[in-house]
């Protein structure tokens, strides 16, 4: 691939690798882009809009005609839907392959699917209203420059909103286990770290942290971290439901987040990852009680000069307040951050 282009899906020839009895979209990415996959994808997006009560995006943007970036868009499910509920928006979904029977394919007059790598250049020549990325821990080795490419390519004021799951449950109640007890869910959950770890692509929720995004300039940066059930366990129907869908999209996923990576990089053999995954899926279904956890991040590229100007002044007046109220004698380093802050200021109020 050209590392700088940013190709429309029907003009190319893709390559498709298979692999163990999976489909790939790439040498380097871990995640199948197969029917299976596809499904199991087609039930997250549903989880993400329950756990969200409906709503497609927390970025609270005001325009009535975003342009909007989603970054390893997949099958396309959030960026489809989102192009509905924003007719007037200008929607791109890039990824590094195509899923064959994803909504992709569905032409719309306001969404274009191309091929790009989130790792190269990003060339995309208007700035947008609202970067998406969700479901992407593990493809990146350096979040950092995905952040800063994204500031770079969002208007002053856009946003830029992340999401991830949890790949292990992080709570779980079981009677069986590896030699020493432990339960299997846990030992596949440590081994993806670890592969992560090795491929120097963290699987973790690292990049959700609160100081990734300030980090990257984001201000206003809000997190938001929910537990949902996994399984049958829960009494209130709803959760029921919910719990049914996250167990379908669990026990889907379990290959396709560990083949390739425990195979290439943990050392194990392709009957041993499926073994563990098999172990894990008995485990999982006799478990009393299992939950996972998501976490969604929304952010903020500072606002143009004028507004950052008052949001420089509410937290100085906030500041003030509180010196009001402490003793004399231990105020003097308060303001540094603030001189920082307003000079950077200047530079990107040209824009
Ligand atoms: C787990 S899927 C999530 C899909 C979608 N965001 C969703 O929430 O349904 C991850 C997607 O990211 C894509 N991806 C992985 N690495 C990428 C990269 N470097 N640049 C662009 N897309 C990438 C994969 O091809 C895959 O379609």
């Amino acid at each position: 691939m050209n590392r700088k282009s940013t190709r429309s899906y029907s003009y190319q020839t893709l390559p498709r690798i298979e692999e163990n009895g999976r489909r790939y979209c790439d040498e380097s990415y871990f995640m199948p882009n197969d029917e299976t996959e596809l499904t199991r994808l087609n039930i997250v997006h549903q989880i993400y809009l329950i756990l969200q009560e409906g709503r497609l995006t927390l970025a609270p943007f005001t325009t009535d005609s975003p342009r909007i970036l989603d970054i390893g868009t997949g099958p396309g499910d959030w960026a489809i839907e989102m192009s509905a509920e924003y007719p007037n928006a200008t929607i791109i979904a890039s990824d590094l392959g195509v899923f064959d029977s994803g909504v992709a394919h569905v032409s719309l007059p306001n969404v274009d699917f191309q091929l790009a790598d989130a790792q190269s250049e990003w060339t995309y020549h208007e700035p947008f209203d609202l970067i998406h990325i969700r479901g992407l821990s593990g493809a990146f080795n350096d979040w950092n420059a995905i952040y800063h490419q994204a500031m770079s390519h969002l208007k002053p004021g856009g946003f830029i909103e992340v999401a991830d799951t949890d790949p292990g449950g992080d709570t779980i109640t079981v009677a069986t286990g590896g030699d020493d007890g432990t339960p299997y869910l846990q030992i596949y959950a440590a081994a993806l770290r670890l592969s992560g770890h090795t491929s120097g692509c963290p699987r973790d929720l690292q990049h959700l942290e609160r100081g990734a995004l300030e980090s990257a300039g984001f201000v206003d940066v809000n997190v938001i971290e929910r537990t949902f059930p996994i399984g049958l366990w829960p009494e209130d129907i709803h959760e029921k439901t919910l719990g049914k869908m996250a167990l379908i999209a669990l026990l889907e996923g379990l290959e396709a987040h560990a083949l390739r990576q425990l195979t290439r990089l943990a050392g194990y053999t392709v009957s041993g990852a499926r073994e563990l995954c098999e172990k894990v899926q008995e485990e999982v279904l006799a478990a009393k009680k299992i939950t996972a956890r998501v976490r969604i991040v929304t952010a903020q590229k500072p606002n143009t000069y004028a507004q950052r100007r008052g949001q420089v002044m509410a937290r100085a007046m906030a500041k003030v307040k509180i010196l009001n109220h402490k003793p004399i004698g231990e105020e003097e380093d308060e303001d540094e951050d603030d001189d920082d802050y307003d000079e950077e200021e200047d530079d990107e109020g040209e824009e």
